[in-house]
């Protein structure tokens, strides 16, 4: 069963040194894990718009706006615009489940976000996201070898994140999971779900043309 604690990042000021060093620990992470490469290489390549929920410090986002120019972009966050922003990116702060929900379809992604809601707000959040055409889901794998990697690497990592990391874990998903909490439409979609290694599971689900 999903166990939810508090992640330390989510009270600490976003310009507080440990929240800084632990967001660059989430860009390695991130990295090791493959999930930007996974999600860039999983949008359509003709998609309008991509919508990022939960898009922390913009760094995959600015990537896509080099790789899909044709697309327009738009980030959710309870944290301030990244300085480092394209500004064609639009950047809207605050808590996402008081935002309307937008209606211009296209592409969501949610990279390592959804394990941090219990699951009746996952199922208002499945609610939200109906009207997109392509949802892109990268959560932590609840499994034993992701908690052992995660101890591996507490060396490396500042202690926000080993924290952070442990509860993200427990936090996370298991095969089906993802698909039933968010009670997405079982009619009208295809899914595609996978697990990785390091500790991801990652499901696809493509609106039938
Ligand atoms: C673990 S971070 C992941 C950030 C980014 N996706 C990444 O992989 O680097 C989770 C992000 O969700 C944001 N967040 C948490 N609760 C939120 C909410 N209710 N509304 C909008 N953003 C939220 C946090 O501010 C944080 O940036």
């Amino acid at each position: 069963m999903r166990k939810l604690t508090p992640e330390l990042l989510d009270h600490l000021p976003h310009d507080d040194p440990g929240a800084m060093r632990s967001r660059a620990d989430l860009r390695r992470i991130n990295f090791f894990m493959g999930n930007e490469r996974w999600i860039a290489s999983a949008i359509p390549e003709n998609t309008h718009h991509i919508t990022e929920v939960g898009a922390g410090d913009g760094h995959l986002l600015a990537r896509l706006a080099g790789k899909f120019p044709q697309a327009e972009i738009t980030a959710y966050d309870l944290a301030p615009r990244p300085a480092h922003l394209p500004l064609s990116v639009k950047w809207i702060q605050g808590d996402l489940f008081a935002q309307a929900p937008p209606a211009h379809g296209g592409t969501l992604i949610a990279n390592l976000f959804l394990h941090h809601f219990t699951d009746p707000k996952l199922c208002e959040l499945g609610a939200w996201m109906r009207d997109f055409d392509t949802l892109l889901i990268n959560e932590p794998l609840r499994a034993l070898l992701p908690l052992m990697l995660g101890k591996l690497a507490a060396p490396f990592i500042h202690p926000i994140t080993r924290h952070d990391m442990r509860v993200s874990i427990e936090a996370g998903f298991q095969p089906g999971e993802l698909a039933e909490t968010l009670a997405l439409p079982q009619h009208g979609f295809v899914y595609r779900e996978i697990t990785d290694w390091r500790g991801a599971i990652r499901l696809v689900c493509q609106r039938r043309e």
